[in-house]
């Protein structure tokens, strides 16, 4: 049976690592958060205290970063450097410092090409902001996930009230609105839609009926290329 990529995309809070791990998990293929691998490079480089208008020690900073992603029992582990980051990369501060690195093109330049090695060999489900338009712009199956800004901001305070960080919902909807502008707007590489992907909105359904949709595209998928 043919091994697919699958791309997909959309903005913070719209249900992708979720659908992804889960959609993967049935499948039996590798699951890639692409966005663990922005914030691993975000984290390195607020721990090295390097400047943010110092563009090239940041591509620099990424070229150096070993990054490894590592299915675990609880969920996705990520090592930066040797040492597991995986709570670290999540807070929200990591996230805004993985959306600045990430408008930088010598970065994306490294981890692009680090992506596309991970879903050379297919059998992929893949995450991120440009899968489907830059990584894999011809893989066989593309979904563009979306959700209200609402839906978004109220899943991620859910998702960070068993954490200690102090936020609410108010602050956590003005930092979804910032960090969707920055990753929209970026000139390299902005979140668009692939203009072959599939829109899904998910504000109105659960995580289990998006993934139960993507399986149905994914064996007419299959129909198609004749390998089902
Ligand atoms: O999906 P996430 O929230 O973990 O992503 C963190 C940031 O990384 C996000 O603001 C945009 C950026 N990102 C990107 O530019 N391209 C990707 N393929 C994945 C994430």
């Amino acid at each position: 049976m043919t091994r697919f990529r699958i791309a997909i995309d959309g903005p913070s809070g719209a249900g992708k690592s979720t659908v992804a791990r889960r959609v993967a998990q049935r499948l039996g293929y590798l699951y890639i958060d692409t966005g663990a691998m922005y914030r691993a490079v975000g984290l390195k480089v607020t721990r090295e205290q390097l400047p943010w208008d110092q563009a090239d020690s940041i591509v620099e900073a990424a070229r150096r970063a070993r990054i490894e992603l590592r299915a675990g029992p609880r969920g996705l582990r990520v090592l930066l450097d040797g040492v597991d980051v995986s709570g670290e990369i999540r807070t929200e501060a990591a996230g805004q410092a993985a959306s600045r690195v990430s408008s930088i093109p010598g970065v994306r330049k490294v981890l692009v090409r680090a992506q596309q090695e991970l879903g050379r060999r297919g059998g992929v489900v893949m995450e991120g902001r440009d899968i489907g338009t830059k990584v894999f712009p011809e893989a066989e199956l593309k979904i563009f996930l979306d959700a209200s800004e609402h839906t978004r901001a109220r899943r991620r305070f859910a998702q960070h009230r068993h954490k200690r960080e102090a936020l609410n919902l108010e602050g956590i909807l003005e930092e979804i609105r910032q960090r969707d502008r920055r990753d929209r707007e970026r000139a390299d590489s902005p979140l668009v839609q692939a203009q072959d992907a599939h829109y899904l909105d998910t504000s109105n359904q659960t995580a289990d009926e998006v993934v139960e949709k993507i399986l149905e595209m994914v064996q007419a998928v299959e129909g198609k290329s004749g390998s089902g």
